[in-house]
């Protein structure tokens, strides 16, 4: 099966390789993650296309939405889509403190430097404020397969790997306040019967989550008192602007 990577395929494909339900249950997943904190400032890191923000800010009007993306074209093809008032687009996190929730989807494993960044998105952070993080299931045989596949073939994946990113999480501050497992369904499977979304649903309730759920789903939080570790005594480094040709 031909592999639709966001570093190789046009703005469009790949965002059409995402949709579906998988990208709905991610959605919902965030929107209630936004709800549970009355959300006013929220961002995404890597936020690809920027889809999913869009619908979010279409779905929260009175919050307002920045994604964060590196790739300049992916950003200029969300720009061009999806125009909300709520909604801007960046290179870069926003200042320190600023945000309620910050999510990622798929970006961790992606990162060079997971360490500086989770200093950074801890600092972007109010205290108190929360980062919810979605990864693909190493635990997962055919997610754990796919990925394996995608990393040898040199299209910039790798595995997010829980016992190296959890204490990372913990250095940069944050309170680990949830793992789950969840998404039965692959991005490939666009609209399940309704028996499919019911099994899901068991699945998710069930011990069998953690090896049949195809995202790990992390809920951070940067604690009130306390906060970031800045070994360097003094503000914390932003994550320099990288931009790919
Ligand atoms: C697997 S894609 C996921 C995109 C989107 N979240 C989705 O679910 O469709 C990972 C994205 O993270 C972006 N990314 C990687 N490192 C980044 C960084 N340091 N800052 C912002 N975006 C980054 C990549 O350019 C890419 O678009």
């Amino acid at each position: 099966m031909k592999r639709v990577t966001h570093d190789r395929a046009d703005p469009a494909e790949y965002e059409s390789s995402r949709g579906g339900h998988f990208e709905q249950r991610r959605l919902d997943l965030i929107a209630q993650a936004l709800r549970a904190d009355g959300a006013r400032n929220v961002v995404e890191l890597g936020s690809g296309t920027g889809r999913i923000c869009a619908r979010l800010a279409e779905r929260f009007p009175l919050a307002d939405f920045t994604a964060v993306e590196i790739d300049e074209h992916l950003v200029a093809y969300g720009q061009s889509t999806y125009r909300f008032d709520n909604l801007a687009w960046s290179h870069e996190l926003p200042a320190e403190g600023s945000a309620d929730v910050v999510y990622s989807i798929d970006v961790i494993h992606h990162l060079d430097d997971r360490p500086k960044m989770f200093d950074v998105i801890n600092a972007t952070l109010r205290p108190g404020g929360v980062w919810v993080a979605t990864e693909p299931n190493l635990w997962h045989p055919a997610i754990a397969f796919a990925q394996e596949r995608m990393k040898r073939q040199g299209l910039g994946e790798d595995h997010f790997v829980p016992w190296i990113s959890e204490p990372e999480f913990r250095r940069a501050g944050f309170v680990v306040e949830s793992r789950r497992y969840c998404h039965t369904w692959p991005a490939a499977i666009k609209t399940p019967p309704g028996w499919a979304k019911r099994l899901e649903a068991w699945v998710e309730g069930s011990a069998l989550a953690g090896v049949l759920g195809a995202s790990v789903v992390y809920v951070l939080r940067r604690p009130i008192v306390g906060g970031p570790v800045d070994a360097g005594g003094g503000r914390l480094a932003r994550m320099p602007r990288v931009m790919r040709s």
